[in-house]
């Protein structure tokens, strides 16, 4: 598919068939994931595919306990209904055929050794780069995203499930100080969904000329 087309088709996908996503496409869609920019070519990233339903489904029942215990609704309607959305928005997982887990690492680089015996610590540098890894790993996220529509599925980026990242983490043997930076889900679409509504043109852009 053209690239403008995947950019302007994709949408998120969160409900999916029972077709499985081929071996042979999860390693395509990683591989594709794994050319994305990084802060000094680092790759501060891994990706774990899950496509064992039990794993899955253990997940899943791991975030929605946490959010059970974070969000209880006390019988309150309005509180239900939050519940109930932030139950589906971070389990809905448990339907799709693959879950890729994105391990980062720590940001790290030569700018270290500069730092010794200065005021600014390797978080302050962090901070005031506004956290290079994580940027990076969210151009590897979007590769992997288009690559999976491109090649014909429909995925979803999640953070919410990260209420349980101590816990999913230690499922996955994802070690300090490497941590659980997102996942996607991917799989056959149930439904067909275009483009959501973005703002305008106008609305996001300035020129400095
Ligand atoms: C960093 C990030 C985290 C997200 N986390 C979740 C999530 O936990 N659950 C979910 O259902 N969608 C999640 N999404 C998907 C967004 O809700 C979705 O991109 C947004 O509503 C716009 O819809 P679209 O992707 O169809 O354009 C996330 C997206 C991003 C970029």
């Amino acid at each position: 598919m053209e690239l403008k087309d995947v950019i302007e088709k994709r949408a998120s996908i969160r409900t999916f068939t029972d077709e499985p996503v081929s071996a042979e496409h999860i390693k395509e869609i990683i591989r594709r994931a794994g050319l994305a920019p990084s802060i000094n070519n680092s790759q501060p990233w891994k990706f774990i595919a899950i496509t064992n339903e039990e794993i899955i489904e253990k997940m899943g029942k791991i975030v929605q306990k946490k959010v059970l215990e974070y969000f209880p609704h006390e019988n309150i309607k309005e509180k239900m209904m939050a519940q109930a959305k932030v139950l589906r928005f971070s389990s809905f997982f448990m339907d799709a055929p693959v879950l890729i887990a994105v391990e980062m690492s720590p940001y790290q680089t030569v700018i270290e050794e500069l730092l010794k015996g200065r005021e600014l610590s390797l978080e302050d540098v962090n901070r005031l780069r506004n956290y290079p890894n994580i940027q990076s790993i969210g151009a590897a996220v979007e590769n992997l995203i288009l690559s999976a529509f491109d090649l014909g599925y429909g995925a979803c980026w999640l953070s919410g499930l990260l209420i349980a990242r101590n816990e999913l983490e230690e499922l996955l043997s994802i070690k300090s100080p490497n941590t659980l930076a997102a996942c996607v889900a991917i799989g056959k679409p149930r439904e067909f969904i275009t483009q959501r509504d973005k703002k305008s043109f106008e609305q996001i852009f300035t020129l400095i000329d």
